[in-house]
């Protein structure tokens, strides 16, 4: 079997472009003894991903020149020499952006509820449901009535956590890229309001929507969004450090500069705390148990923004970090061959 893999060419010089990957081709080996043969079907570019494009230290290891990029993609076993894994298997979790994979255990992976939409632990039943879950309802913990602004309101996380943040009674304030998106995040998912941080009047309007001040920042970006949230905290507020994408663009994070929120955080006695879902994976099970019921009682969606063909990932991550995405930005590669 010939394949292909998409790996780093060359480190990103501030936002990744296209041209940083590169697909390859090659024959694959034979398959040896105890080993089996996955076909990625769907795969999601993943945001974090753009961190580990970065040299250096981060919450994984970065990604050699060279070496195949990797994200969360849903699979199904093609071939086997291995006695515990049938042709047939659906398995998702970690997977190279490579057509196909040479596994010989299926440790660090889970295998897809054939009851459930295949691509779904992809998004609200995969990492992104857990990620939204945990941080808000066990990290912010949240009371009814309370404030909750979210950013990047129209993507996986986001979505899933103004959402969440309305079945647990709060008043949810979005922010997202444009005023199309703003209004889709209220009107079709039920947020109370959006803002467009792309506006010259960004931080007035914010300010305006939340008259109450703000009890609960979900933070998807940093950067100078963050800085517009700070200054809106109620005593007791609790600041949720879950993603940083507006540093993207930086060369080097730590030259991101800002706002010093030091005085605040102090005399308003807030709660700051990032987390890193990895850390969580033993609630996975219990986080989709609940993100299933409210999707089923139809109070709780995630679009899929889907992308087709496998030579598109790196397009279809460039484009996520543009925003064309609303919900989860997906690349459709296959369809299972024995389903
Ligand atoms: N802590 C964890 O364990 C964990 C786990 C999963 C994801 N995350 C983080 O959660 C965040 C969201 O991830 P996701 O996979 O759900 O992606 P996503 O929100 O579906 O897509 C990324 C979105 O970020 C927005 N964005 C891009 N550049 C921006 C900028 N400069 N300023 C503000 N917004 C910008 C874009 O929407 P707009 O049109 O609104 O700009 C884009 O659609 C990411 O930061 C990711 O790294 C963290």
């Amino acid at each position: 079997v010939r394949s292909r893999s998409i790996v780093l060419r060359r480190r990103p010089n501030g936002l990744p472009v296209t041209d940083d990957f590169e697909l390859v081709e090659a024959q694959l080996p034979a398959l040896g003894d105890g080993a089996f043969l996955a076909r990625l079907l769907s795969i999601g570019p993943d945001a974090g991903v753009v961190s580990r494009l970065r040299e250096g230290a981060n919450y994984r290891a970065g990604i050699a020149i060279g070496e195949v990029i990797g994200s969360n993609g849903v699979a199904e076993v093609i071939a086997t020499r291995n006695q515990d894994v049938e042709v047939g298997r659906l398995l998702y979790g970690p997977f190279g952006w490579r057509e196909h994979e040479i596994r010989e255990s299926v440790d660090g992976l889970f295998d897809v509820d054939p009851a459930r939409p295949l691509t779904a632990p992809l998004g609200l039943l995969g990492l992104h449901g857990l990620t939204a879950y945990v941080g808000l309802l066990e990290i912010a913990k949240p009371r009814p009535g309370e404030t909750v602004v979210v950013s990047a309101a129209a993507g996986a996380v986001g979505l899933i956590v103004g959402q969440l943040a309305k079945i647990h009674g709060c008043r949810v304030v979005g922010i997202t890229g444009g005023p199309e998106k703003a209004r889709r995040v209220v009107q079709e998912f039920g947020l109370d309001a959006c803002v467009d941080y792309r506006a010259a009047e960004f931080p007035a309007q914010l300010s305006e929507l939340c008259p109450e001040g703000v009890d609960i920042y979900f933070d998807n970006v940093g950067g100078d969004i963050q800085d517009a949230v700070v200054p809106l905290f109620n005593s007791f507020g609790r600041f949720v450090i879950c993603g940083r994408i507006a540093l993207t663009r930086l060369t080097n994070m730590e030259l991101d500069v800002g706002r010093r929120d030091y005085n605040t955080v102090l005399v308003k006695e807030l709660r700051k705390e990032g987390f890193l879902v990895y850390s969580h994976l033993h609630r996975l099970r219990e986080a989709q148990e609940h993100l299933w019921r409210w999707h089923s009682e139809g109070r709780l969606e995630l679009p899929e923004s889907i992308v087709e063909g496998f030579e598109r990932l790196p397009e279809a991550f460039v484009g996520m970090l543009a925003g064309e995405n609303i919900g989860r930005r997906i690349v459709h590669i296959a369809d299972p061959e024995h389903r």
